[in-house]
């Protein structure tokens, strides 16, 4: 049952939670004025960047840009939806959290679900009872020897055999008191043009596909001969989502918790092949690429993940694209590539699990390395054009480094690889990522600031400084005040940013203007985009210089006037020149008048 936790009941966890007592269970703090740091906990830092604040009850980490409240803390680490995390600290502090009242409709689709659930168990054991059947499943069990599958993977996947036959499924369900149309919702019948249904999976080897409770949630069906499709898949049902779920993770989990690492391969067969030669952390994401779902799944055992997909071009593919999303959710990726184009299931069967795992040993390459050897492959390297394609390449990549040690790392091995300067990478990375925080990384060989805020800023060529931090200090003094925020919309408005992200948060406070108890921990919570939390997060932990609230919102504010006069003046400027070119109009004119004006109200601000 989902879980319901009213607004006003995170709000009593949240206070009646100490933050740093939290986080301390996780990350060694050290208190450092008013705050507290650490080594952050969601990527890999040697100087702590990860920041606690216990007066603002958030926290912050400046190199990988994470933060929020306790309960975002716990949902990250923990991979936790809000109930899950909110529930976990309402039990320490001794709060009870109210049954959810429940709505009809809800109620309806609560019993709906159990009713597939149910149909699914029943439907797996009468599969796996066909192909056990000395008659029935003879061909099958003939088909599984051939493939060289253990008896013992046979239960423990609970394999199972669909019958030649248009309604024996169909037929055991309803006289286990099931209509065809709670069949037909579970997608275990279909339905035909006359009206009529009948069995989905006819003459099939069966796989149950459970969820990482354990429960049978969809089927895969494979012909045993040729005939296409080769596998036939449930479709979507109330319990079935494909891309939230992993083959065999039930079977998988506590494996890849204990060797802190997952095996993804593509398909049903390379899943069991590897669980029989002793590899237990294998799961497959079915022949789709991989999907953020399913990395976030993954991330509840282990942050560190082996891909092994089939070498050919389409397996490739699928790698490179999981590749990105893995990197993005912050796992440690390894890339292993089977020889003579075979998938794991042929290349363990052909070979054992110890040629497996010293092929891992010695083959498996980084995420990064991996990268390098697609690059490289794409273009020629014996000529200067090519090493500068592989480069341009791959300077995203470099530049999405966190750790310095690692950036080195891999400059030096693609400098090696094609032959050129370490320098010449570093050259490149500064001219094409000048804006990005790892400039200063490179120079400085740490983690800078804000980084957030400054892209977009850096970006503009006639960047004003004293503008920039204006916009910066009157959304922070906004957001942490009510009377702040009423009396900056009056003055400016809510547009004043040009800085998008500040432009966001602007807007998101105005939509929960009227129920915001102005508390920095409720704002971070209220937000569903992680982007939007995580600027917050960041601002707030900006200091402000001076104590004077008020003195400080009337400088900036003055700031922002004077950007906005300037502005205009340059661009009356850049039109009166232009008109001079031809001939002086009533327009100059106009123009001109405007012009003396502006510059009297900047000298009257100025003041
Ligand atoms: P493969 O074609 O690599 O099959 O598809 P396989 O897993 O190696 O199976 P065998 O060894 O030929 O028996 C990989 C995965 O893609 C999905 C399945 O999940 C399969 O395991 N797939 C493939 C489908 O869903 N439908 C298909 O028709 C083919
Ligand atoms: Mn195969």
């Amino acid at each position: 049952m989902k879980k319901y936790v009213p607004p006003e009941i995170v709000e009593e966890i949240r206070i009646k939670t100490d933050i740093v007592e939290i986080i301390s269970a996780y990350v060694s703090l050290k208190r450092q004025g008013k705050n507290y740091v650490g080594l952050c906990p969601f990527h890999l830092e040697d100087t702590p960047s990860f920041t606690v604040s216990p007066d603002k009850q958030i926290f912050y980490c400046f190199g990988c840009q994470k933060g929020g409240s306790v309960i975002n803390f716990i949902m990250e680490q923990e991979n936790l939806t809000l109930p899950e995390a909110a529930e976990r600290l309402a039990e320490k502090a001794g709060i009870v959290i109210p049954a959810a009242p429940q709505t009809e409709i809800e109620v309806q689709r609560q019993s709906e679900k159990r009713r597939i659930y149910d149909m699914h168990e029943l439907a797996a054991d009468f599969f796996h009872a066909n192909l056990l059947d000395s008659h029935i499943g003879k061909v099958a069990r003939a088909y599984l020897d051939k493939r060289e599958m253990t008896r013992d993977m046979i239960e423990d996947f609970h394999l199972g055999f669909a019958p030649d036959s248009w309604d024996s499924l169909k037929n055991y369900l309803l006289t286990q008191g099931f209509t065809e149309q709670d069949m037909e919702k579970a997608g275990l019948v279909n339905k035909s043009q006359k009206g009529t249904y009948y069995d989905r999976f006819r003459n099939r080897l069966m796989f149950p596909i459970w969820d990482f409770r354990g429960k049978v949630i969809a089927f895969g069906g494979r012909v045993m001969g040729n005939e296409l499709p080769k596998y036939l898949n449930s479709s979507e049902t109330l319990i079935f989502h494909k891309s939230q779920n992993l083959y065999g993770i039930n079977l998988a989990a506590s494996h890849i918790r204990r060797c802190d690492e997952a095996i993804i391969v593509e398909g049903y067969m390379d899943v069991i092949a590897a669980h029989q030669f002793g590899i237990n952390n294998a799961v497959a994401s079915l022949g789709t690429s991989l999907t953020p779902d399913q990395g976030r799944l993954l991330k509840r055992y282990s942050s560190n993940v082996l891909i092994s997909y089939d070498a050919d071009t389409a397996g490739a593919k699928a790698a490179s694209r999981g590749l990105d999303i893995l990197d993005n959710l912050g796992f440690r990726v390894r890339v292993l590539t089977l020889p003579n184009g075979l998938d794991p299931d042929e290349f363990l069967h052909r070979y054992n699990g110890k040629a497996w795992t010293q092929l891992v040993q010695n083959q498996a390459k980084s995420f990064l390395e991996y990268r390098l050897l697609t690059a490289v492959s794409k273009h020629n390297i014996k000529t200067i054009e090519g090493k500068a394609d592989v480069v341009n390449d791959l300077l995203p990549d470099i530049s999405r480094i966190k750790s310095q040690v690692e950036k080195d790392q891999y400059v030096k091995m693609i400098a090696r690889h094609l032959e050129i300067p370490e320098e010449s990478i570093y050259a490149d990375l500064r001219r094409k990522t000048g804006y990005f925080q790892n400039v200063d990384n490179f120079n400085r060989g740490k983690h800078t600031n804000n980084t957030r805020f400054q892209m977009n800023e850096a970006k503009k060529e006639n960047y004003k400084d004293a503008y920039h931090i204006a916009q910066k200090s009157i959304c922070r003094l906004m957001i942490e005040d009510r009377e702040n925020f009423d009396r900056v919309e009056k003055t400016l408005g809510l547009d004043f940013p040009d800085i998008p992200v500040l432009k966001d948060i602007m807007q998101f406070v105005k939509k929960i203007y009227a129920d915001f108890d102005w508390a920095p921990s409720t704002l971070v919570e209220r937000t569903d985009s992680i982007e939007l939390r995580q600027s917050i997060a960041e601002l707030l932990l900006e200091e402000v210089p001076g104590e004077d609230r008020e003195k400080l919102l009337r400088d900036y504010i003055k700031t922002i006037n004077l950007h906005k006069l300037k502005k205009r003046i340059e661009e009356i400027q850049t039109i009166i020149h232009d008109q001079e070119k031809k001939n002086l109009t009533n327009e100059t004119i106009t123009l001109l008048q405007e012009y003396t004006r502006l510059q009297q109200k900047v000298q009257q601000l100025k003041n």
